[in-house]
């Protein structure tokens, strides 16, 4: 491969997923397209080699925009999402409009273009929750919010074009991704953030939904795997293989940044909360693919990084996001 075309890549995982290529596969021109919504932010690529990597702005719903920039592209990877639940849960137009329609778009385009592989990324959320045990590949979607009913959406037109045209589409679902660079929304990041400055930190209902925590750069190399190795109509999990209870994950926020747990501010739950995500890997694993990062390590930098880059999250604290967080927490 050497023309690779990145969609949502000034997103959390895409940028992450742009520094990978350009870090780990030296003959590779990289072009993120991105239309920089709320979570879009061109900080996030501020490492990127200009001579290796082109931006363009666009929407993956415009064809006019997108059908010339994959022009050469040997594959295409689309991150561009509406990726946060809560939202889906005030309005899911804007997530039918990119997560379903923009997937098509994507998909069409690149037939047209005559790009070698798509891979869609997608997420552990489409199974749905499970009590005990992990969804594997052939276990049915069952999604269970907006969010996720619209990634199982785009995932469905996936597997369509790759039957009626033969496209070579690859599917990933990965688990709760966790590092640098996410957008300040998702627990993780609030948490740590509120943390820092000494904030509440609204934990949800009991506290004690799980999550499977899977490292940004772990997931990468996971996509990265399933675009270079997996075989074309497959679906791929990637899992992080570290589940933590909520409450468990703000006490380790608590420690790492050295505030007790009086900041821990019980709110109402959730509505359709899903109690617990998690995917079995051994398909991925079978290509070749493991997780590097340990949990211990992986938190620990991870809030370091926060630490180390307040300007960045204070910027984005400071503008949209304000009004936000006052309409969703009331805070
Ligand atoms: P993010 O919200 O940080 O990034 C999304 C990016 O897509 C932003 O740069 C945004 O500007 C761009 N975008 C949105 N709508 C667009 C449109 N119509 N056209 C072009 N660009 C558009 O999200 P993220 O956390 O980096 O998630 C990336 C992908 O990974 C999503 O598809 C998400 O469903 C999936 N995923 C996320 C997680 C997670 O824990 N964050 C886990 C599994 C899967
Ligand atoms: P989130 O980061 O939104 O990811 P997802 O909903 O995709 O799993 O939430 C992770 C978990 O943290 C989820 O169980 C909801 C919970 N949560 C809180 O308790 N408080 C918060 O303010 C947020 C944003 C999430």
């Amino acid at each position: 491969m050497n023309k690779i075309l990145v969609t949502g890549g000034a997103g959390f995982i895409g940028s992450a997923f742009v520094r990978l290529q350009l870090r780990e596969h030296p003959e590779l021109h990289i072009v993120t397209y991105d239309k920089l919504t709320y979570s879009g932010n061109l900080d996030n690529l501020r490492d990127a080699d200009p001579a290796r990597h082109t931006f363009v702005r666009g929407d993956i719903n415009d064809p006019d925009t997108l059908g010339p920039a994959l022009e050469g592209c040997d594959a295409v990877v689309n991150f561009a999402a509406e990726s946060h639940v809560d939202r889906s849960l005030n309005g899911a137009a804007d997530f039918i409009a990119t997560n379903v329609a923009g997937v098509n778009t994507v998909l069409d385009q690149a037939r047209r273009a005559g790009v070698g592989r798509v891979l869609l990324v997608s997420t552990d959320e489409v199974y749905g929750s499970i009590e005990e045990g992990a969804f594997r590949e052939t276990d049915a979607p069952h999604p269970r919010n907006p969010y996720a009913a619209s990634k199982a959406a785009g995932e469905l037109f996936g597997t369509a074009y790759g039957e009626t045209y033969g496209l070579h589409v690859v599917t990933t679902r990965g688990s709760n991704t966790y590092g640098p660079y996410q957008y300040p929304e998702k627990v993780l990041p609030l948490f740590v953030t509120n943390a820092l400055d000494g904030l509440p930190l609204p934990l949800y209902g009991d506290g004690m939904n799980v999550r499977d925590w899977l490292h940004v750069d772990d997931h990468c190399r996971g996509i990265d795997t399933a675009l270079r190795h997996g075989a074309p109509g497959e679906v791929y999990n990637i899992p992080g293989g570290n589940e933590r209870r909520n409450i468990e994950l703000t006490r380790r926020i608590l420690e790492l940044t050295g505030r007790d747990e009086t900041l821990i501010r019980p709110v109402a739950d959730r509505v359709g909360h899903d109690r617990r995500y998690a995917i079995d890997g051994a398909k991925l694993r079978a290509l070749g693919w493991a997780p590097r990062m340990d949990w211990d390590e992986g938190i620990a930098l991870t809030v370091q990084w926060y630490k180390d880059n307040e300007g960045w999250w204070r910027k984005i604290k400071s503008g949209e996001f304000r009004e936000y967080y006052r309409r969703q927490y009331g805070l």
